[in-house]
């Protein structure tokens, strides 16, 4: 098992947003994230990622329990998080942000953290080199290559969505947790998106992700589960925990389920 999450806790004063959650992902799955608005998705997700600490409970990264790390350490242990909403610069263009994204590589080359070099010429030749072609290569893939110019604020809601997924993949992840990437695109976004998610397993990522889509999530994620009020209430194929009938109600309520 790549991640073991066991009976992961977190409090927010008297409001339990996840409440011993259980569940694990294997190399080279794609995993789904159900549930309905405030069920706890975010912050689960954010609790692996290191963003939040738990309550309680552990995360076990390849048999070491990582709840500890701090955000970037446990990118370095090749865990990332994207956000539901990226946080970008408008006037900085796409290959620009893919450079901000980059300074983990470059910590891990330089041994410090040196972000000035990203854009100064202290940088060796190489390293140049290496992190060009590293960010060719995910904006290739992410189909976002031929907008490497231009600047973030002319990108489309869409574009920006997939700004935020090449940034967090050129962090080298092993396995990448996706917050809602298909919220607010349309339909040629949403193909679109598929595409690329289904290219980026080819690549060997295991991806982890929260969507309210059921027609998207449902076609690509291998297994789900299903949130409730910080709690699991449905496991197992993503089709099976879609038709589950205490996941239906969850979302439309008893009267409309
Ligand atoms: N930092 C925080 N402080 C206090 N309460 C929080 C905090 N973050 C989240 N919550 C609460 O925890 C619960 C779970 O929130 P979370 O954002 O994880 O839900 P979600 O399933 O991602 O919802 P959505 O589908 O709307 O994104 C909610 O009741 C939310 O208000
Ligand atoms: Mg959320």
């Amino acid at each position: 098992m790549l991640l073991n999450i066991k009976n992961l806790t977190k409090r927010f004063g008297g409001l339990t947003a996840v409440s011993k959650v259980t569940f694990g992902i294997e190399r080279g799955e794609i995993i789904g994230i159900f549930g309905p608005n405030g069920s706890g998705k975010t912050t689960t997700l954010s609790l692996i990622a290191g963003i939040l600490k738990p309550s309680s409970g552990e995360i076990i990264w390849k048999d070491h329990d990582i709840s500890a790390l701090t955000p970037f350490q446990v990118a370095q242990q090749g865990l990332v998080k994207t956000f539901q909403n990226p946080q970008l610069f408008p006037e900085l263009t796409v290959a620009e942000h893919m450079r901000i994204a980059c300074h983990l590589h470059v910590k891990r080359a330089l041994g410090v953290g040196r972000l000035r070099t990203l854009f100064g010429k202290s940088m060796t030749g190489d390293l140049e080199n290496t992190l060009t072609r590293k960010i060719d290569q995910m904006l290739e893939l992410c189909r976002l290559y031929k907008h490497r110019n231009d600047e973030a604020g002319a990108l489309s809601y869409g574009g920006e969505k997939m700004l935020g997924v090449a940034m967090g993949m050129v962090c080298d992840p092993e396995l990448l947790l996706l917050d809602e990437p298909a919220s607010g695109l349309g339909h040629d976004e949403i193909s679109n998106l598929d595409a690329v998610l289904r290219d980026l397993r080819t690549h060997g990522v295991t991806l982890c992700i929260i969507d309210h889509k059921v027609g998207f999530l449902g076609r690509l994620a291998d297994r789900s589960i299903a949130l409730h009020h910080g709690a699991i209430i449905a496991s197992g194929t993503t089709a099976d925990v879609l038709a589950n009938d205490a996941v239906v109600t969850a979302y439309l309520g008893k009267k409309h389920a």
